[in-house]
């Protein structure tokens, strides 16, 4: 546990400050930053703030429900903890600790394909399902292994990340040498003044942490000695000949619940309806691939206008309370996912901290869900904005 939960968090801004502390500087930056100029990054987080919800009283409010219903999957609220590559670096087997919040809390976790703790390991950890995110390799059989693995863990919802066709270009990690490699984490001498000022985090996750390295794909990375030798690997394995027609072959291979990550367009969100995807998640990657494409905000009404009755829609990007979840529910949304604030909750404060946090978004929803007149989650609709 981080010394920083004094005084104690009350907004995102709160636990990242905790997490600035406590992390080496490249991998907060790596957490915390987004690609080019970092425009559709703080436009993720602009545009909630921008959107009003109109404030209506004398409503029963005695018997509020933040709870719904998600791929057959009862959720306290509609809220799931984002893939995040390296996730598990924030904290000591940071994955596992996160999965445990978010049992606590009755939301699914979603582990990512380059999450530092196994799907096993993640399947060894209490009773709940978790989802599980997959990256396209160019080799088919290590994908179909991974899927077969991923569903004998227990995994039923996979969501298929497909905005990484190229890699966005990230200045904070080119400037702190992580583009192209690891840095710091990779070449420990270069990194040890960034150690040095990081103590706790360097004993507690750099050196009683390990292994380090991307566990699920461990066992295909022949020469896997350190970070950067899985980095190579993952380099050369990402397949960016990706197009609809891999979605019809994953639809034949995988048979849970199949959601794509990363739909920013009408056009290709009407395409993932007719290809028969179960969900998709109105995304753009945290502002971490196109710098300039528009904030989630912005584009989830437009695609919940034109597909919205047809499939289950959710959404993520610069959602930092529960006043941003209520918003997201209002402009078409069932639920939405979070990915930088799980991170800087556990960088900042371990398990503990990730559980203050999330009741923190619940207790913020509730104060929505209260004074906007909506009492269910469930009935939230665009009727909870002003001026509609
Ligand atoms: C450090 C970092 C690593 C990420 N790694 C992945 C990943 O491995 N797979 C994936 O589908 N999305 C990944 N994402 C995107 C998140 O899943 C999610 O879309 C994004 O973080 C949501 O925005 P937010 O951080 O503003 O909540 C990553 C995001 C961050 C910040």
């Amino acid at each position: 546990m981080g010394e920083s939960l004094n005084p104690l968090p009350a907004s995102f801004a709160d636990f990242r400050r905790g997490a600035e502390r406590r992390l080496p500087r490249f991998l907060f930056d790596y957490y915390d930053g987004g690609a080019g100029a970092e425009v559709t990054l703080r436009s993720n987080t602009a545009d909630w703030e921008a959107v009003r919800l109109g404030q209506k009283v004398l409503v029963d409010v005695s018997n509020m429900d933040c709870g719904t219903e998600l791929f057959g999957e009862k959720l306290a609220m509609p809220l799931v903890l984002a893939p995040i590559g390296m996730g598990g670096m924030s904290a000591r087997r940071g994955e596992v600790q996160a999965k445990r919040a978010a049992d606590k809390a009755g939301i699914p976790f979603c582990l990512s394909t380059v999450g530092i703790c196994t799907m096993e390991e993640l399947g060894a950890t209490g009773d709940k399902p978790f989802w599980f995110q997959l990256y396209m390799l160019k080799d088919r059989g290590i994908v179909q292994e991974i899927l077969e693995r991923a569903w004998a863990a227990g995994v039923r919802t996979l969501a298929f990340t497909i905005d990484l066709a190229v890699l966005g270009t990230r200045y904070r990690d080119i400037r702190n040498g992580m583009a192209g490699g690891l840095g710091r984490w990779g070449n420990f001498r270069s990194g040890a003044l960034d150690y040095a000022l990081h103590p706790g985090w360097a004993i507690d996750v750099g050196l009683k942490g390990g292994p380090h390295g991307f566990g699920n794909l461990s066992r295909y990375v022949k020469q896997s000695k350190n970070p950067r030798d899985y980095l190579h690997w993952t380099g050369s394995q990402f397949d960016p000949s990706v197009t609809w027609k891999d979605i019809e072959w994953l639809r034949t291979v995988w048979q849970g619940n199949l959601v794509l990550k990363g739909i920013l367009d009408v056009e290709d969100a009407k395409q993932a309806v007719a290809i028969g995807a179960d969900g998709m998640i109105v995304s753009n990657h945290g502002g971490r691939q196109l710098d300039g494409a528009a904030s989630t905000a912005t584009m989830l009404p437009r695609i919940a206008d034109a597909v919205g009755s047809e499939t289950t829609l959710l959404v993520d990007g610069g959602i930092r309370s529960g006043q941003d979840l209520v918003k997201a529910l209002a402009l078409g949304a069932k639920a939405a996912l979070i990915g930088r604030p799980w991170v800087m909750a556990l960088a900042a404060g371990g398990g503990a901290a990730l559980t203050r946090m999330l009741g923190l978004y619940k207790q913020d929803m509730r104060t929505a869900l209260g004074l906007t007149g909506a009492v269910n989650a469930r009935d939230v609709g665009r009727g909870v904005l002003l001026g509609e």
